[in-house]
Order: C-alpha cells, then sequence, then structure tokens
C-alpha cells in the first residue's frame, strides 16, 4: 500500500502487514514526521476505489469558477466565520457564490441552519460525477451551498493517499464550475484528504490570522505547506493572510499586526477583520453578521474583503 506523509506529503510504499487495522503510528523518512498510518478501507470486488471518470479542470479567465481555500493548520481563527461571510458578502456584490463545507465538524453547514443533509461523502458514493444534485439553494440569494455531515470522516480513511486521490475535488468542481462566480471552501485545522483535496483546487487560499502570541507559527507552517502543494499538485496556487477578531485597543494585537504586515507584506490584505460581539450573536441566530445587523463593523469590513478579492481577481484576468 502507498502511505503518505501529512507533512511533506511525501509518499512511501510499505507492506500492509506493518500497518494494524487500528491505525499504526510511523515516521516519515524525508521529514522525520511522526503520524498514523491507516489501512485504505476495503474496496468491494471489482468496484474501482474512485467511482468516476476524472476529467480536467476547465480552464477559468477569472470571471468564472473562481475557488478560494480558507485555511489554516490553526484550530479556532475564524476560518469559518469568514467562509460564511465572506461567501454572502460576494453574493450581495452580485457574484454567484457556492460555499462547501469541506469540514466533518459541519460548522458552516450548521452557520447556515442546516443539519441532517447529504455531504461529499454522499456524492462519492453515487455514480454520477455531477455535484447538482447535493448542493442546496439557500435562502439568500445568490448563496448555495455543498454541506457536510458526520460521514465525511470515511473520506479520509478510505481515500487519503491512493493513487491521485489529490485531484478528487478539483476533478468534480470541474463540471461545476462555469454555474459560479466564486466557490469558497471551509477547511478543517489539520492535513490530510479535505486540505491537500482543497489547495489542490483552489486559485487562493485565505490564511485567517488572529493577532496572537505563536499565531506567526500557524501561518509558517500553512504557507510551508501550500508551497508543497505548489511544487506537487497546483502550479498556480496563491495566498493571502487575514487579519482576524483585531483588537485595536489591544497592544499586544497592535504589535503583531504590525510584525505580519512586515514579514508577509503584499501577502496580507488590506482589510483587517475586528473583533465584535456582533459575530457570535449572529452564530447563535445561525445567520451571517450583515443580516443580523446590517450596520455591524465585521459585516461591513467583510463587504470591503470581498470587493478587495474581486479587485484582485479582475485586475488578475485583464492583466
Ligand atoms: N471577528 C470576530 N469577533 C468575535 N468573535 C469571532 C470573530 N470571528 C470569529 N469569532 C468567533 O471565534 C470562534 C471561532 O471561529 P470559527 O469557528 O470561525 O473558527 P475556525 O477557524 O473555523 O475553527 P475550527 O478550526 O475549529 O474549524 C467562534 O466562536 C466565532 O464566533
Ligand atoms: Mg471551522
Amino acid at each position: 500500500m502507498i502511505i503518505m506523509c501529512e507533512n511533506c506529503i511525501k509518499k512511501f510504499k510499505i507492506d500492509d502487514k506493518f500497518i494494524k487495522e487500528s491505525g499504526s503510528k510511523v515516521r516519515c523518512s524525508d521529514c522525520g514526521h511522526v503520524f498514523t498510518a491507516y489501512r485504505p478501507a476495503p474496496v468491494p470486488h471489482g468496484e474501482p476505489p474512485i467511482k468516476y471518470n476524472p476529467q480536467p479542470p476547465i480552464s477559468t479567465d477569472g470571471t468564472a469558477g473562481n475557488v478560494i481555500s480558507i485555511s489554516n493548520q490553526k484550530g479556532g481563527v475564524a476560518k469559518t466565520t469568514t467562509c460564511l461571510n465572506l461567501g454572502i458578502s460576494l453574493a450581495l456584490l452580485n457574484k454567484r457564490v457556492l460555499l462547501i463545507d469541506f469540514d466533518v465538524q459541519s460548522n458552516l453547514t450548521i452557520s447556515l441552519g442546516y443539519r441532517e443533509t447529504t455531504s461529499f461523502y454522499e456524492v462519492m458514493n453515487s455514480d454520477s460525477a455531477n455535484l447538482d444534485n447535493f448542493i442546496i439553494k439557500t435562502k439568500y440569494h445568490n448563496l448555495s451551498l455543498l454541506p457536510s455531515n458526520k460521514n465525511m470522516v470515511l473520506l479520509n480513511k478510505k481515500y487519503f493517499g491512493i493513487q491521485n486521490f489529490e485531484f478528487i475535488l478539483r476533478d468534480r468542481l470541474a463540471f461545476i464550475k462555469d454555474q459560479f462566480d466564486y466557490i469558497v471552501i471551509d477547511t478543517p485545522p489539520s492535513i490530510g484528504f479535505f486540505s491537500i483535496n482543497t489547495l489542490t483546487s483552489a486559485d487562493l487560499v485565505i490564511i485567517p490570522c488572529e493577532c496572537e502570541y505563536l499565531s506567526t507559527h500557524g501561518v509558517d507552517y500553512t504557507l510551508k505547506f501550500i508551497n508543497l502543494v505548489k511544487e506537487k499538485t497546483n502550479p498556480r496556487i496563491d495566498s493571502k493572510i487575514l487579519i482576524t477578531r483585531y483588537d485595536e485597543n489591544n497592544t499586544v494585537a497592535k504589535l503583531i499586526a504590525t510584525k505580519l504586515k512586515r514579514m508577509y507584506n503584499e501577502q496580507t490584505f488590506g482589510t483587517f477583520i475586528e473583533l465584535d460581539d456582533k459575530i457570535k450573536e449572529s452564530s447563535i441566530m445561525r445567520m451571517p453578521v450583515i443580516y443580523y445587523d446590517k450596520q455591524s463593523r465585521s459585516g461591513l469590513k467583510y463587504m470591503r474583503l470581498a470587493k478587495e478579492i474581486l479587485e484582485k481577481f479582475e485586475r488578475e484576468a485583464s492583466s
């Protein structure tokens, strides 16, 4: 069987007998990272591991099918909040938006008020390559959702490390890209099937980052990982850091924001998302913050971020 290091995504051949049914700790001989390797879930006799004929993705001209991944290996840095509120802001700016919940926690799905839905797991178990049957049109104008559920955990076990697993999402998105201007994907705070597939599909990665002690470590680690993906599976990937939960009255936050700007300069968005209780209140109400309070500081900042992103894509499309 083939296993893949979660840290440097190098692939190794290993005899199945060394991997226990419940998973075994292995050390990557390249980077030294220790991780748990699992046997791929058995595939019924005669059934191909991936049930469809992948096709190359369509090329986009910068006006449709732009894919944005919201990623940071650090947990709780506002990935899901950014995915939801950026998505709704792009939709309010008249863009056709698909949000993808690619995290087994299903926080994005729940934030939009859905439970007990299908997910990408059911997509992978259907005979058709078409995602249409699994996409929900939400009550918000221009906003659709490919939801998540707890079955998603099985995808990592079944597909992580098998040949060409990195391209599964990219090749599925190719079929629906022309229906959406922006596809925004929420990811889990870990490396595995979901993060590698998302980064392989993405034109732009937004890395949300809080201005806290050690927050630059998460950014560094994520950037290092993006560079590996750029080398191996997605040469066109671009990334930008978004400062979130920013408290302008906090001296440490101000210092770290200055440090981040100095370290990553052009790679940081001009827009900061401020710390705002309205975000928490809106998530209790299961709605985007701009719908909860159209004057909210964070809602207006997410609108500004959406405009900054549109300008970036339009500038690049015309150059
Ligand atoms: N600008 C903000 N102001 C105040 N609270 C915020 C803000 N942004 C996010 N939060 C809160 O921070 C918490 C973490 O946010 P969120 O769930 O979006 O993080 P995450 O990165 O998706 O977490 P995970 O890694 O677990 O998926 C939530 O309670 C959310 O309501
Ligand atoms: Mg999340």
